[in-house]
């Protein structure tokens, strides 16, 4: 995955992203019980609702920080280190799930990750997951787009957005039946007076890598003007989150 996480931050000002996730598991049939695999777990907040609702969870994650908050916060879990386009079980598990995390993987490497999370479920297991869809955070992408434009840089975009048409034939080439798929709008409000401005400096890293520092505050500044008139609503700042959200069933071998 290409990000470098701070964990810390990540837990204390942008707990939305585990708040939505919660109504992601209302998808998962026949909960009480199910061995499940939380990929991508982060601090673990999701892994332990799972847990509450009476599922025998572990969590795993590429992140050495961010698992060492889940250990220390969950310490009834188990969580371990991998990499969603590389691990593999002891044992299958009934339940995939994955919340907000798969867009950090580049496309051309989803396939491996469908393979990989297939060969972690039982026939009949279910891959209950959501991540960005298709146009998400497109205004703040744009706006940030163009001060690098104007300065002759290039904008390296770090993400993947599938559309449900994109990503439904891949999960059905790596062996599921799709049951379940929606794409859908989610403006999210962000927490504080640079709500805004904290979202881009904690969530898009990879472009400014490419770039002189002393250009980054100009390059936000502007583009916070640009979005004031759209995202800025009521003297709240908002991210104009859209999402892809899907069950698959691994069909019997
Ligand atoms: C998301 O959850 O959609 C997301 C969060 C941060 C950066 C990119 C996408």
């Amino acid at each position: 995955m290409n990000i470098q996480w701070d964990a810390k931050a990540y837990t204390q000002s942008f707990s939305f992203v585990h708040q939505y996730g919660r109504d992601l598991i209302e998808l998962i049939h026949q909960p009480e019980g199910a061995r499940v695999l939380d990929l991508g777990c982060g601090t673990g907040e999701l892994t332990l609702r799972l847990r509450e609702e009476g599922m025998a969870v572990m969590g795993m994650d590429a992140s050495p920080d961010q698992l060492k908050i889940a250990r220390s916060t969950h310490p009834q879990i188990d969580f371990l280190l991998g990499d969603a386009t590389d691990f593999s079980l002891e044992k299958p598990v009934d339940v995939v799930f994955s919340n907000a995390v798969l867009h950090w993987i580049e496309g051309g490497r989803h396939p491996q990750m469908l393979k990989k999370v297939h060969a972690a479920l039982r026939p009949g297991g279910q891959f209950v997951f959501e991540f960005g869809g298709a146009g998400n955070n497109h205004l703040i992408h744009q706006a940030l787009r163009k001060g690098f434009e104007k300065r002759g840089y290039p904008y390296v975009f770090p993400f993947y957005f599938p559309s449900i048409g994109e990503y439904t034939p891949r999960l059905e080439s790596a062996g599921f039946k799709v049951v379940y798929a929606r794409l859908f709008d989610r403006m999210t409000e962000l927490e504080g007076e640079d709500g805004l401005y904290n979202w881009i400096k904690m969530f898009i890293k990879a472009p400014f890598k490419e770039i002189p520092e002393s250009d980054e505050e100009a390059i936000i500044s502007e583009a916070l003007l640009e979005l004031e008139a759209k995202l800025h609503i009521k003297g709240k700042w908002y991210a104009d989150y859209v999402r892809i959200r899907c069950k698959a069933i691994k069909n019997p071998c």
